[in-house]
């Protein structure tokens, strides 16, 4: 049997003889097992699967470098908090199936005005999530598969679930209930002109979503008493969708730049277009999100969505059907204006993610430990240099 075909063995009696003794690999599928069900998660660690991994071990002809393992644990991380938040938002908003563990029945209330923006949402926040689960383990399982340590951030997982109908009770890595969501992707990405990597900076699409701590799922079902909250809530979670997903978007083709290995160039360049496809449906649907004024029961905080088609919106700058990455500055201001990624400078880019996602509130209630084990990866990402 020629190697290849070795590699693509994946027939149950072999599955069942082979042994693991991988403890690295272990703890990865230890910490799948506090999720409940089987459904994607199990199917992703067959035993069949386990089997191609510890052949492509074997085969593999290095190790992996010093710099690709750190962006490949970073990526891991960030996967791993993209998976617990998405999480929080399959269980009360998403499409209620046995592909994703933990799902209860959801919340109908907030899963109506989600539907808002899209008749489909629920579906899209169930794939949306069954991704980042499937980004998370992919990873944790290459790095065990080339002998590097995967990620887990199990001991993090302290923070509150929502209280609302739906939702799990359980610690979390992630806080969706004070958000300070920063909106101005939406214009950075309809520029004609700016470049965050020319130094441009862009206004917020939602002012007031950018300023103070605004729930984007329902606390208790309480939140969902009035119809307006509720929608503000629903509304936030629309642009929160996207706030994360185009910083998936930037975040690949940022670390890609300083990989050394061609198949860890290629696992990057495959999981950062699927952040693009997740960016791109939620930047359309974020358009959908009704026009609603505000006030938080709780906090008294006020959020407006306005009409972004009209004055003093409207225009290049906010119309909402202008989904498609306007062609901008890229480089340098000397080149013609193309459709791109934005922004893509590798430099500090795992750190700025930490910035950015701590900013939107994400991390809030988290420890000292966690802000330290996090930044500690981010900053040995940054090293990273592309070796030929
Ligand atoms: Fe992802
Ligand atoms: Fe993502």
């Amino acid at each position: 049997m020629a190697r290849k075909d070795v590699i693509t063995v994946e027939s149950s009696e072999a599955a069942s003889s082979h042994q693991t003794s991988n403890s690295a690999l272990d703890r990865v599928i230890e910490r799948r097992k506090f999720l409940k069900g089987v459904g994607m998660a199990g199917a992703a660690l067959t035993a069949g699967g386990l089997l191609k991994l510890d052949l492509a071990a074997q085969t593999s002809s290095s190790t992996l470098t010093k710099g690709d393992s750190a962006i490949l644990r970073f990526l891991a991380a960030a996967e791993i908090i993209e998976t617990d938040l998405w999480q929080q938002y399959a269980e009360l908003g998403g499409t209620q199936d046995n592909e994703l563990p933990g799902l209860t029945g959801g919340n109908a209330i907030y899963t109506a005005a989600l539907k808002q923006l899209d008749g489909d949402m629920d579906q899209y926040i169930h794939d949306n999530t069954e991704d980042e689960l499937s980004h998370e383990l992919f990873i944790n399982a290459y790095l065990t598969a080339h002998g590097a340590d995967p990620v887990n951030l199990d001991k993090f997982r302290t923070l509150p679930s929502s209280k609302a109908t739906g939702a799990q009770q359980i610690g979390r890595l992630t806080n969706l209930m004070q958000l300070t969501v920063d909106t101005s992707w939406w214009t950075r990405y309809r520029s004609r002109t700016g470049n965050p990597d020319l130094g441009d900076s862009f206004k917020q699409a939602i002012p007031s979503l950018a300023v103070g701590r605004h729930p984007a799922i329902p606390r208790t079902d309480r939140d969902l008493a009035s119809v307006d909250f509720t929608q503000a809530i629903a509304n936030t979670a629309g642009f929160h969708f996207a706030f994360i997903e185009q910083g998936g978007s930037s975040l690949y083709p940022q670390l890609a730049q300083r990989v050394s290995n061609v198949e860890v160039l290629r696992i990057l360049l495959s999981i950062g277009g699927v952040e693009i496809t997740h960016f791109q449906t939620w930047h359309d649907k974020a358009g959908n999100a009704p026009a609603v004024n505000a006030t938080d029961p709780v906090t008294g905080v006020k959020v407006e969505f306005p009409n972004l088609n009209a004055s003093p919106f409207g225009g290049e700058d906010f119309q909402t059907n202008l989904i498609m990455p306007e062609p901008t500055a890229f480089l340098s201001h000397g080149f013609p204006a193309v459709s791109i990624i934005r922004p893509t400078e590798t430099q500090g880019a795992a750190m700025n993610a930490v910035k950015g996602l701590t900013a939107d509130g994400l991390f809030l209630g988290q420890s000292q430990e966690f802000f330290a084990f996090i930044s500690n990866l981010a900053l040995e990402a940054d090293a990273a240099q592309r070796e030929l």
